[in-house]
């Protein structure tokens, strides 16, 4: 077995009750993988699997791993009334992997078995891992169910995009061990950690669509959802440093870890952004930012003329933060941006890296299926100011979002790269 990657702060899970549930997956034989990582970073691990997971995963092989009996069953132990004492023992749960059946169970608050009685009782944070046929992921009752479990904070991590049981590949493999280990040592450290390669380092990132209004009931706005920013926030937190997220409008729930300010407009963004960067070492623009905003915005409603002549609005340009930031860099400064485009990609993302002053730039396309805005997956190329070129294949805007991360600290440090696990 390989070992997790040890460059992230795991610092969290020393001593952590985590309970691991494991629902009824092909991957389910990964869990084994991630007790035994949970159990060499110092955590007490209290499996729990689903009766379809026993046909995937043995119990004795998990309670070899974790030193402790798994119990299957509601009636295990009834007079103990167990899912209530396991929910209340644990500090952080994780399920890996979690199937399409867990994910609507728990959206529904379904209890009919051990594991989905004790998620209903759990208080402590909860990380999801999700493993499935690509058509199941996209199904549009479990995109409603992940969207309902987002919103009630739950972390989720993965799905990857790569082989699938059956000769398949697509969106729906398990995350990678080393995701899951720090989703659940963030979840358990929301705030601050003392460790990590960013520690002690402030950094701002910017997310989402701007606002910009015509009168009290209509805005110019775009598709961005603000997924990418929110990972890179994540990301960043998880490496120790101090974030500042700066989002538009939406509804993801705040990364773990993370400070967030809400804006509406492309100046209030601005505003909030400038103000921060000053002491902040590294600032990334994931956000989609209005360039331009009507020059006058109504205060009462436009009505309708007297004839069906459109009326006219004029439009007056927005600020650029990013190259506002970059105007006054100081000595040291990681500045990102990321570059959303239809043609000619890496030209367009070259001229904005140098006009913007910055260090790295994420080129990314918005006319893509799987790529750019409002989806889960990203890919792209990442230009730096030295003139290298880096491609980011496709993969979950979490996995894209640890990557460039990976290329900021080295940039700090001017270290060489940290190995990253390659895929499996
Ligand atoms: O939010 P998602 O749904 O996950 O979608 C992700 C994304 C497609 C929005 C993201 O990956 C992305 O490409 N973000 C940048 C979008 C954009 O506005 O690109 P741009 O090429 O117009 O701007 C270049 C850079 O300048 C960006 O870093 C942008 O944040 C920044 N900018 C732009 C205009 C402006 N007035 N101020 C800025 O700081």
């Amino acid at each position: 077995m390989s070992e997790p990657p040890a460059s992230l702060d795991r610092a969290a899970l020393q001593g952590a009750r985590v309970l691991l549930g494991v629902s009824g997956g092909v991957a389910a034989y990964k869990a084994a993988l991630l007790a035994r990582g949970l159990v060499t970073h110092g955590a007490h691990v209290q499996a729990v699997l689903t009766e379809a997971a026993t046909r995937f995963i043995a119990p004795a092989q998990l309670a070899a791993l974790t030193g402790r009996p798994v119990p299957t069953d509601v009636f295990d132990d009834a007079h103990r009334i167990v899912h209530v004492d396991l929910a209340r023992q644990a500090d952080v749960a994780v399920v890996a992997p979690a199937t399409a059946n867990a994910l609507g169970k728990l959206a529904g608050g379904l209890g009919d078995d051990l594991l989905s009685s004790t998620l209903l009782c759990l208080t402590a944070p909860l990380v999801l891992a999700p493993a499935m046929h690509t058509e199941m992921w996209e199904h549009p009752a479990v995109v409603a169910n992940v969207a309902t479990l987002r919103e009630r904070g739950v972390v989720l991590v993965g799905p990857e995009h790569g082989p699938l049981a059956g000769g398949d590949e697509g969106p729906g493999r398990l995350a990678e061990e080393g995701a899951i280990l720090d989703a659940v040592a963030a979840a358990l450290a929301p705030a601050g950690r003392g460790s990590g390669e960013l520690a002690g380092v402030r950094a701002v990132v910017t997310a989402g669509a701007t606002r910009e209004h015509l009168d009290p009931v209509r805005y110019l706005t775009n598709r961005s959802s603000g997924r990418m920013g929110y990972a890179v926030a994540g990301a960043l937190a998880r490496r120790g440093a101090h974030v500042d997220l700066v989002a538009g409008p939406g509804e993801l729930p705040d990364p773990p870890g993370v400070t967030v300010h809400r804006v509406e407009t492309a100046r209030e963004m601005h505003a909030a952004v400038v103000e921060r960067a000053q002491d902040a070492a590294i600032v990334v623009g994931a956000a989609a930012v209005a360039d331009f905003r009507p020059a006058q915005a109504a205060d009462r409603k436009r009505k309708k003329g007297a004839t069906d002549e459109p009326e006219q609005v004029t439009l007056v340009r927005n600020p650029d933060i990013l190259a506002d930031v970059g105007a006054r860099k100081r000595p040291g400064q990681v500045l990102v941006g990321f570059a959303a485009e239809t043609h000619d990609e890496e030209a367009h993302g070259a001229d904005k890296l140098g006009r913007k002053g910055l260090d790295l730039i994420v080129v990314n396309r918005v006319d893509a299926h799987d790529a750019g805005f409002a989806v889960e997956t990203n890919r792209g190329v990442l230009l730096t100011a030295d003139g290298q070129r880096i491609a980011l294949p496709l993969a979950s805007k979490e996995a894209l979002a640890e990557t460039l991360v990976d290329h900021i600290v080295a940039r700090r440090t001017g270290a060489d790269l940290p190995e990253r696990t390659p895929p499996r």
